[in-house]
């Protein structure tokens, strides 16, 4: 199924110069690069993003940190998007990722793992407008 999926480069990885590093490894694997813009989130803003994780023990530092820097938030376009994007990935800690994987590569721990990808139709949909308007998808 050709599907859509969001992308966040996370602030560890904007802060060392590594976005655009980050987005060739996914345009690399085939995907089109539908839209792309780079934006600072409020803690509120991260907190209403990352809302299904509200409840968990590290939600209130993920969502800090997702507003402690700007970010780079693409969408992708393509067959089975949203599971080759968290191929690419690798696992959320950074020191169980897959060689070659960008979290393996460029994330610095479980937390700082310099990048997000939708998991799964439903939460793309949502996180896609929320960063993107549909002028922006085209
Ligand atoms: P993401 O949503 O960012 O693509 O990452 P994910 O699916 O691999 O992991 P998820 O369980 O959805 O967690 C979201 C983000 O929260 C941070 N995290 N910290 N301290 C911890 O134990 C912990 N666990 C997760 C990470 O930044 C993770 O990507
Ligand atoms: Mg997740």
């Amino acid at each position: 199924m050709v599907e859509r999926t969001l992308v966040i480069v996370k602030p560890d990885a904007v802060e060392r110069n590594i976005a655009t590093r980050i987005l060739s490894m996914i345009e690399a694997s085939g995907l089109r690069l539908v839209s792309i813009k780079s934006l600072r989130l409020g803690k509120e803003d991260a907190m209403r993003f990352y809302y299904v994780h509200k409840d968990k023990n590290f939600f209130d530092s993920l969502t800090t940190y997702m507003s402690s820097g700007k970010v780079v938030v693409g969408v992708f376009e393509g067959e089975d998007a949203i599971a080759r994007v968290r191929k690419i990935m690798g696992a959320t800690d950074p020191k169980k990722a897959e060689e070659g994987t960008i979290r393996k590569l460029y994330g610095l721990d479980i937390e700082k793992n310099s990048i997000h990808g939708s998991d799964s139709v439903e939460s793309a949909k949502f996180e896609i407008s929320f960063f993107f308007s549909e002028f922006e998808l085209d």
